[in-house]
């Protein structure tokens, strides 16, 4: 299965330059501590295990410090899985299984020569056997057989890490998928001898794919759905294991000139992802968590029960989103997060909005900007009129979020069906329009948190479109006219 020994000497050339530029700056490994060749994935030698230590363990995003030791040793772990009923989204509970209390599981950071004493306990408290297969294991099932453990047993088993590279783990006890898909996934790392090249962040996040009876932001207990998993619609797609779990003060954080690590995991168990950070380049990546780099990437794939590394310099503050490309997930199933980046603007690198004007296809005809008052309206329009005109208007721009049924989307967009907020202040209705809307509002009990952008309509639009949302779906209210629009417009 190996390449014949004569191909040696070109390829380990290459194995070399490959192990090198994983190794980064760290010290460059001395000849004799290449071992033999087997094809073309020379590894360094790890050297004899020496000593023992209890693994450093950490929830999602955070991740171990860097392992500095220059030698393999025993390294402990100590997992525990616990089941419980946390929250997927705002209001939706679900009762996760998980690897140390977490989805996804504690990161596990080891160094290629380790032996590793890896001991899974099962909570007494729990229903279910589990066991463990780790991706990164030489050995059956990854260690799964012989880590199956009932409730209130600790299973032990060793292994030696042989090949560096980041790796997924997961649940493998029937029914596997249904394990998976209660968050029984994690990464563990085995870093290269000489370890990764140092980066000032390293964050942990993992995606997976849920599956509940009830749909989307459907509140209450939802029990898991084998039916939905069987045809792979799930109706959550989250990062670590909640929708919202890298979101507002939850956001992973950096600093201009930083260089961010992230160690990106997919548990699946169906899906497989389209990572990608928006306004932002890998610039290396280490695809399916090997350790052949890739530089000036923007989107990879991680497959479903595997990872990668992305890495990148921050040169520019704001908000960066981490999101599944495959873009419905990100805005409507929950595969969001962001990267909160602070410190001076560089204008160069990216200068922000530099000015708004006329676009003058037609040439010379005076034109202006909507809204501005000079665009040639009816001063008064008919009831019947607004409401025609609005329709229109609000299919154009705000049937996307808000649906036709003006029902909105559940724990995404407000309804504007019924909605106490919308009706109880019309000008407060009007400058949400002309302004748009940020920040968390309460519409009919339930908070919503998202961002209506500002739509930079003419005022007799605004007074259509609401007149239009505030007299269809069961509302009723008074026709919104042009003066009212103007008032608001100019109070502002
Ligand atoms: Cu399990």
């Amino acid at each position: 299965m190996n390449s014949p020994r004569k191909t040696t000497a070109r390829l380990s050339t290459v194995a070399l330059l490959t192990a090198a530029t994983f190794l980064g700056s760290c010290s460059e490994p001395a000849p004799s501590a290449i071992a033999a060749t087997n094809g073309a994935q020379t590894q360094v030698d790890p050297g004899p295990v020496v000593g023992a230590e209890l693994a450093v363990l950490t929830s999602p995003p955070m991740v171990p410090p860097p392992i500095t030791r220059d030698h393999a040793t025993k390294l402990i772990v100590n997992l525990e899985v616990r089941e419980f009923i946390g929250e997927i989204a705002d209001g939706v509970e679900y009762t996760f299984w998980t690897f140390g209390g977490s989805v996804p599981g504690s990161f596990i950071r080891t160094r290629v020569g380790d032996v590793v004493e890896f001991n899974l306990s099962n909570a007494a408290d729990n229903k279910m056997p589990h066991n463990i297969d780790l991706h990164a294991v030489t050995g059956p099932g990854g260690g799964a057989a012989s880590s199956f453990t009932a409730p209130g047993h600790t299973s032990q088993f060793s292994f030696k890490v042989l090949n560096p590279g980041l790796y997924a783990y997961h649940c493998a006890t029937a029914p596997v998928g249904m394990h998976i898909a209660n968050g029984m996934y994690g990464l563990i790392l085995v870093e290269p001898a000489g370890g990764l090249p140092p980066v000032d962040k390293e964050y942990y996040v993992m995606q997976g794919d849920f599956y509940t009876e009830g749909g989307y932001g459907e509140a209450g207990l939802q029990p898991f759905s084998m039916a939905k998993a069987l045809t792979e619609i799930p109706d959550y797609v989250v990062f670590n294991g909640r929708v919202g779990s890298l979101v507002g003060d939850n956001a992973l954080t950096a600093e201009v000139g930083e260089t961010v690590r992230m160690f990106v995991g997919n548990g699946g168990p169906n899906l497989v992802s389209s990572f990608h950070v928006i306004g932002e380049i890998f610039d290396s990546l280490y695809p399916e968590g090997g350790n052949l780099p890739n530089h000036n990437v923007q989107t990879t794939l991680i497959p479903s029960g595997g990872a990668a590394i992305a890495e990148f310099k921050v040169e520019v503050p704001g908000t960066f989103i981490l999101v599944d490309h495959s873009i419905f997930r990100a805005f409507n199933k929950g595969a969001l997060g962001m990267l909160t980046v602070t410190g001076d603007e560089d204008l160069v690198v990216y200068s922000g909005k530099q000015d708004d004007r006329i676009y003058l296809a037609e040439g010379g005809a005076v034109q202006s900007m909507p809204g501005s008052g000079a665009v040639s309206v009816p001063a008064t329009r008919t009831h019947d009129e607004r409401m025609a005109l609005g329709e229109r208007g609000y299919v154009a721009n705000c049937l996307a979020c808000h649906q036709s049924t003006g029902l909105g989307i559940p724990a995404a967009f407000p309804p504007l069906a019924g909605s106490d907020f919308l009706m109880a202040d019309k000008a407060r209705s009007i400058g949400v329009v002309l302004n748009g809307l940020t920040g968390a509002v309460t519409v009919n009990g339930t908070k919503f948190d998202s961002i209506m952008p500002m739509l930079n309509l003419a005022d007799d639009d605004v007074a259509n479109i609401l007149t239009y949302v505030r007299n269809t779906w069961g509302n009723e209210g008074e026709m919104v006219n042009l003066e009212e629009v103007r008032a608001v417009r100019a109070a502002k």
